[in-house]
Formats: structure tokens, sequence, C-alpha cells
């Protein structure tokens, strides 16, 4: 097992290189999925009538891929890296650690074959099938293990508020996957949830939410905090802002999930809780938001010259952007009109692709030298190129979907003097096709960015040890 002296510490990298490399491929898998998508819906004909290549099959493999494959293992990469830095001593059960990553690949490669051949519990972000499920829960737990393990032999006095993220995230996506898997096996690949009519729905969708909110947020604000003060080369704006933020988002993210069920079956009065909550949700998040971008307070000007902080900055906004815009959809009234319009869509992906990936791909420009021993990445003009690629094919997808979803919400509920509708669903449909050509080039733009990437890391591993210097000795 490789090992890499930094101080007087002897990390354990092999793990962490293994799971950088992992969030480069499984990028570029899922997003080219998301791009064959966005295809299939302006040009229906691209299924080929093949059935494992339908869009109801491939939208799974789409968020599978991304949120898990892509998304969990740049968590787990910076989750081993960050705690073993911050807490000065290597991983603990380094074998079992190792297992975690060959555990994870092996989830990963089963859902891409079960998804495509239609093996699915039909519950989003949970679609995949008992015994996948049950690897999943060894594996986090495994996870769990080795993070928590490390924590504790650790030979700092304090915990450094990024594994406080980290750890949220670790032991709250435990709870939520058990609970919403606990299901009745009728064969080896089909089962019934144990939870039956509006309690199903409501623990669907508490697990759905809590996976954005301690998956896709609470983990990559412990991204955040170890990778913006890294590359800032400041310290964090405000401690005691990070801990105050960090249980109020925790203790409020648990009771917004009824916001995905607004005019449903639900009990009115947690429609309203979810509402609620949600809606004071804004706060915690942008105290996340101020305290990382004020980070840079007296180092702004590195954002000129520095792409891996610009990822990691506008990451930031876009974090902003998508928890002013939550809360507001929440609201019932509003939800009213962007519920199952493309608005949501439109949501999702300015927090998952501005928010998520661009804070893991800025942290993955930081890592992918430190771990391989170089001083940086091999071109800084194509992180440059990187940046604008997915910043303009963020932009494109998102304005988008804003325009055609409200476009829908308004020609669906438009009606005429005499009560009936104005339009039809396929006129809406016809409406939206241009913004779904819109979508699909942005999706362009963002997949051009990570091939981009992969040959910056492909290069930068290829280069002699040490060969690259910083970019102050190299100009020097
Ligand atoms: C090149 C980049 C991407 C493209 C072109 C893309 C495209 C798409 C498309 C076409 C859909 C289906 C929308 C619909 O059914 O109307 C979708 C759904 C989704 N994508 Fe992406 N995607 C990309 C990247 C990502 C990333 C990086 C993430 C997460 C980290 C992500 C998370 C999701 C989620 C959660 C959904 C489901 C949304 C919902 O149910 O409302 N996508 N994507
Ligand atoms: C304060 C924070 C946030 C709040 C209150 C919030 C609220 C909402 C609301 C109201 C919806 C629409 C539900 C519906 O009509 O079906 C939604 C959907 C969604 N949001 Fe957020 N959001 C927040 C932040 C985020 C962030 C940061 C991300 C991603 C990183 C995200 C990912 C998603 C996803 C994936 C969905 C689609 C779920 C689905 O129907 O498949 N949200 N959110």
């Amino acid at each position: 097992m490789s090992q890499t002296k930094s101080l007087e510490v002897d990390y354990n990298y092999s793990v962490v290189r293994l799971f950088t490399l992992a969030t480069i491929l499984w990028g570029i898998v899922g997003m080219a999925v998301g791009v064959l998508l966005a295809a299939q819906l302006y040009w229906p004909a691209l299924n080929f009538d093949i059935p494992w290549l339908t869009y109801s099959r491939l939208r799974p493999l789409h968020t599978n891929a991304v949120i898990f494959a892509f998304g969990t293992s740049a968590l787990m990469a910076t989750a081993y890296y960050v705690v073993q830095r911050t807490c000065q001593v290597r991983l603990f059960a380094e074998k079992l650690a190792m297992f975690t990553f060959w555990g994870w690949q092996t989830v990963i490669v089963l859902a891409a074959i079960t998804l495509p051949l239609g093996i699915t519990q039909s519950k989003e972000y949970a679609e995949l099938e008992w015994p996948i499920a049950i690897l999943i829960a060894i594996v986090w737990v495994a996870f769990a293990v080795v993070f928590f393990g490390t924590l504790v032999k650790r030979k700092t006095s304090h915990i450094y508020v990024a594994n406080w993220f980290y750890g949220a995230f670790i032991i709250t996506v435990a709870v939520l996957h058990i609970v919403n898997n606990m299901v009745i096996p009728v064969s080896l690949w089909k089962s019934y949830s144990i939870y039956s009519g509006a309690v199903d729905a409501m623990i669907q969708w508490w697990y759905g939410h809590n996976a954005v909110g301690f998956l896709l947020t609470a983990g990559f604000l412990g991204m955040m905090y170890y990778f913006v003060p890294k590359q800032a080369g400041r310290p964090v704006y405000s401690y005691r802002l990070s801990i105050v933020h960090f249980w109020a988002l925790i203790g409020l993210y648990i009771w917004a999930g009824p916001h995905h069920l607004h005019y449903t079956a639900l009990p009115d009065w947690t429609q309203s809780l979810g509402m609620v909550m949600s809606v004071i949700l804004f706060v915690p998040s942008w105290g996340g938001m101020i305290n990382g971008i004020m980070t840079l307070s007296g180092a702004w000007h590195k954002l000129k010259t520095d792409p891996i902080l610009r990822f990691l900055i506008v990451s930031l906004s876009f974090y902003g952007m998508s928890t002013f815009e939550g809360p507001m959809m929440a609201i019932k009234s509003v939800n009213a009109l962007s519920h199952y319009t493309d608005w949501t869509v439109g949501h999702v992906h300015s927090g998952a692709l501005g928010w998520v990936a661009m804070i893991s791909i800025g942290a993955m420009y930081y890592l992918v030298p430190a771990l391989f021993n170089q001083g940086r990445m091999y071109s800084i003009q194509l992180i440059n190129t990187h940046f604008w690629l997915h910043t303009i094919g963020v932009v494109l997808y998102i304005v988008a979907m804003w325009i055609s979803g409200i476009m829908q919400g308004m020609m669906w509920r438009a009606v005429n003097t005499d009560g009936t509708l104005t339009y039809s669903f396929v006129e809406s449909v016809e409406a939206s096709m241009p913004f779904y050509l819109m979508r699909f080039v942005g999706g362009v733009f963002v997949l051009a960015g990570m091939f981009v990437m992969a040959y910056n890391v492909y290069k930068t591993l290829r280069a002699e040890n040490h060969s690259l210097k910083p970019v102050a000795e190299a100009v020097a």
C-alpha cells in the first residue's frame, strides 16, 4: 500500500487516489447519460426502440450515476483525505477503507446493469433492489467505522468543522437508507415496501429530501469547509457561524420533506409544517454560503488568477441561489405552479451542476496534484477552459428550464372564459422544445469540460514526480 509522507504523519492516500479517479470517471459517465437524456427529450427516436435505452430506464441510471457514483465518490475521497489531514493521523482500519472503495464500485456496476434492465423499486433515488440495498448498507457502515475510528484516534484536541458536516452526512444517510429500504423480498430482484399509501410516500420523501440535505448539502459543505480555506490560503471567516449554521441546518432539514408532497393525500398540517421548515431553512443555508464566500476576505484578487478557487466560489454562489429558490418553491402557492414542470429540473441542476459538481471539480483539481506528488495540475489554462465551459453550460441549462418550467405552469393553468383549458398538454410540450435544445447544448458544454479535465488529469499523472512546480515557482 503506497504511503505519502507529509510533515511527520504518514497519510494513507491509496484509497483517496482511487476514489478521486473514480469521481472523474463516473462524472463523465453520469453526465454523458444526462446529455443523452436531454437529447432524447428533443429527438425521441434516440432510444432506437431498444428497451434498455428508453428514457424511463436511463433517467434513474443518470440520477444514480451522478449522485451515488460521481458525487458520493467525491465525498468519500475528500472525507478520507480531510479526516486524516485535520486529525493528523492515518486512516483507522485501512483494509476496511479499501473494502469501501471496491464495495462501492460493485454497487455502481450493479446499478448500471440492473437499472437499464428495468429492475427497480420505483422509488426516486432509492431505485436499487434489495440485494444491492443491503450491500450499500454494509459498505456505508464500513465507511462510518473508518471515518469515526479515525476521528477517535485523532492527535488534535478539537474536531475541525468539516468533519462535523461529514459525520452528520455519514450517520444520516445510513439512517435514511435503512429506514426507506424496509422491504419484503418476493424474489431475488423484486420486493415490496413494508409501508403503504401516504405513509410510504412520506417515508420516501423524508428520505429523498434528506438525501438532498445530507448527501448533496451537508457532505459538500464539509468539502467546502476544507478546500475553500486551503485554496484561498485564509482561515474560515467565522468558526462560530460554522457551528451555529451546522446545528440549525441539521435541525431543520429533517422536517422539510413534505414540500415534495404538496396537495397530496398527506395530512395538510404536515404539508404546512414542511413548508414553514423549508422557508426557515433559507437562513442557515445562507449562513454557510456567506461563511464560505467571506473566507475570501483579503484574498479576492486570487479569483483573477486561480481558476480552482473560481470553481469553489462560483459553486457557493449556485448554492446560495438554489437555497433561495428551494424555499420559494416550497411555498404551497408557488409549488402549485412549479410542481411537475421543468422549473423543478432547473432548480435541481442549479444545485447539482452549479453547487455539487463545481465544488467537487474544484476539490479534485486541488487533490490530484497533492495525491500524485506534483506541485500543480499539468495546465492551469485548461482548468480555466473547463471553468468557462462548465459555467456557460450550467447557465444555459438552468435558464432554459426556468423559462420552459414557468411557461408550462402558466399554460397548464390558463383557462378560457367558459372554463375550458386554453392549451392542450401537447401544445405545452411543443412550446418547450426550443428550451430542450438549449438544455442539450448546455449539457454538451458541461460534458466537454469534463473531458478537458480528464485530459489534464491524465497529463498530470503522466508527468514525472515533482516535475510540475507550483505556479509561483514556475514563473520564478
Ligand atoms: C451534463 C450534465 C447533465 C445533464 C445534461 C443532465 C440532464 C438531465 C436530464 C435531461 C434530466 C431529466 C429531466 C426530466 O426528466 O425532465 C435530469 C434529471 C436529473 N439530474 Fe441531471 N444532468 C446533468 C448533470 C447532473 C448532475 C451532475 C447531477 C447531480 C449531481 C444531476 C442530477 C439530476 C437529478 C437529481 C435529476 C432528477 C430531477 C428531478 O427528478 O426533478 N444531473 N438530468
Ligand atoms: C433550503 C434549501 C432547499 C429547499 C427548501 C428546497 C426545496 C425544494 C422544493 C420545494 C422542491 C420541489 C418539490 C416538488 O415540487 O416536487 C425541490 C426539489 C428538489 N431539490 Fe431542492 N431545495 C433546497 C436546496 C436544494 C439543493 C442545494 C439541491 C441540490 C444540491 C436540491 C435538490 C433538489 C432535488 C434533486 C429536487 C427534485 C426532487 C424530485 O422531485 O425528484 N435542493 N427542492
